[in-house]
């Protein structure tokens, strides 16, 4: 079943409470949550990103979908857990260290959170094929992180169908995520890849019939 998750990083901060009551209304299946420290990523939007998934998490009871474009992943790991999100994403990038690695997906999933793993477009699938058996999702990037409304990058389609394959031949059963460029012709393309989650942020913050746009992502 095909899942959408709306991104909040672009919505604006003086209409944003009534943009996530349309975006619920609209029947999203989850709040993206694009948190950036301005390390791992240039931009840095901490403080924003914390007060939307507070508003949110005390106005809707749709899960928060996070990503977590940081540096620091244990620090932010820790603050966004009390927030008891659905699905908790960190990116492999940011950590070198295997024992780490392994030590968040436990922690993650102790707080009862799904864990999800974030692959940049640079990055192959090799990174992360020994992580796939303990997580629950698979977050892979079709822009480079750091901004919304780019286009999607389609070689990361490739890298969905082969990601796809390599989940059946070896009977895992977990989600993949598609991020970035995401719309209705695009998101066609990645569910035929092998993605069951689209995020789409300016899309949907930019379409002014949210619950046909929410339809068009998951024909
Ligand atoms: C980019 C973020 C994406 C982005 C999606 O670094 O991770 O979630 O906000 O926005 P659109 O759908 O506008 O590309
Ligand atoms: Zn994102």
């Amino acid at each position: 079943m095909i899942e959408v998750s709306a991104s909040v990083l672009n919505v604006d901060k003086t209409n944003a409470n009534h943009m996530f009551y349309n975006l619920e209304t609209a029947k999203i299946n989850y709040f993206h949550i694009d948190v950036m420290d301005g390390k791992f990523v240039e931009r840095n939007n901490v403080e924003l990103m914390k007060d939307y998934a507070l508003t949110i998490s005390h106005m809707s009871n749709l899960g928060l979908d996070v990503h977590l474009m940081v540096k620091d992943v244990e620090e932010f790991v820790d603050e966004y857990l009390m927030l008891e999100p659905q699905i908790l994403t960190f990116h492999v990038e940011a950590i070198d260290d295997e024992e780490k690695i392994r030590s968040l997906i436990d922690r993650i999933k102790r707080s009862g959170s799904r864990v999800g793993i974030a692959i940049s477009p640079n990055t192959s699938i090799e990174t992360i094929k020994k992580y796939l058996n303990y997580i629950h999702m698979i977050l892979v990037m079709t822009v480079v992180p750091g901004k919304g409304g780019q286009t999607l990058i389609p070689e990361t389609l490739d890298k969905v169908k082969n990601l796809k394959q390599y989940l059946e031949e070896n009977n895992i059963d977990i989600d993949i995520e598609v991020d970035g460029g995401i719309n209705n012709e695009t998101a066609k393309l990645a569910i035929d890849a092998g993605a069951n989650i689209l995020v789409a942020g300016n899309y949907l913050i930019s379409s002014d019939n949210k619950i046909e746009s929410v339809k068009k992502l998951k024909e």
